[in-house]
């Protein structure tokens, strides 16, 4: 497994490892600052390519902060690694996470970030938004780094097959479409609709995000707000009365 680096904000580098066996890119991103942080580990059996795409950016012992949006095997399960080879390295998660898996799970204690907690890195400002079961978990949070109006929006916008980095291009499509594919397989029923869904989407398009760094799929640059009202109404449109 190999990864493909590519700056899709200024100083924000999608670290992205394309798997065959699930047909999906799994990617990560790197904010390289004075105190360098990771969103996402991957999966423990792509560290060394999410390790060799950090390595082409900046020296893998010096990750500061390592966040994720929910514990799942892509979002934090290489953290055990992270936190061997960079000994300065937290996990940043929200408080249900730390409780409720990272605590117990983590070789060394993450710090517990509380909704709209503000993490400084040195030139860039990474707010902690926590979205439970967006998109989904319950421990779910997102980062929205202030300085390049970049939201690092995990699951969202899910795209299939190994895109390019980078588009400008409608991202809210393909997503829908592979939302209704999705809820015909075995991995259905992901993103639960829940009282609070659609006032956690609408929150997050008032950020006015320029870059959305989608984990599964193609980056995007543009008009981030009006991608994310028109992701939660596709969300509203296929969940909100698909099963009560
Ligand atoms: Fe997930
Ligand atoms: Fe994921």
């Amino acid at each position: 497994m190999t990864s493909t680096v590519t700056e899709i904000a200024p100083r924000t580098y999608r670290i992205s490892t394309f798997a065959p066996d699930f047909g999906i890119q799994f990617n990560q991103f790197l904010v390289a600052d004075d105190e360098p942080f990771l969103m996402h580990t991957g999966m423990k059996k792509m560290f060394a390519a999410t390790r060799d795409g950090v390595a082409s950016v900046l020296d893998p012992s010096r990750v500061r902060w390592i966040g994720f949006s929910h514990f799942e095997s892509d979002e934090s399960g290489a953290l055990n690694e992270w936190l061997d080879v960079a000994p300065r390295a937290q996990a940043v998660c929200s408080f249900v996470g730390a409780t409720v898996s990272v605590n117990d799970f983590a070789i060394r204690p993450p710090r517990a970030l509380a909704d709209d907690e503000v993490l400084e890195t040195g030139r860039h400002r990474l707010r902690f938004l926590a979205t439970p079961h967006v998109p989904h978990g319950w421990d779910a949070g997102l980062f929205f780094d202030e300085s390049m109006r970049t939201l690092l929006c995990s699951d969202l916008f899910f795209q299939p097959g190994d895109p390019a980095p980078l588009t400008t291009s409608d991202v809210v499509g393909p997503a829908r479409d592979a939302m209704v594919a999705g809820q015909t397989g075995p991995l259905a029923n992901d993103m639960p609709y829940t009282p609070y869904t659609d006032a956690t989407m609408q929150r997050l398009a008032g950020l006015k995000p320029q870059t959305l760094a989608i984990m599964h799929g193609s980056s995007f640059s543009g008009d981030g707000g009006r991608s994310l009202r028109e992701l939660a109404g596709v969300i509203r449109e296929l969940l909100a009365n698909d099963g009560g």
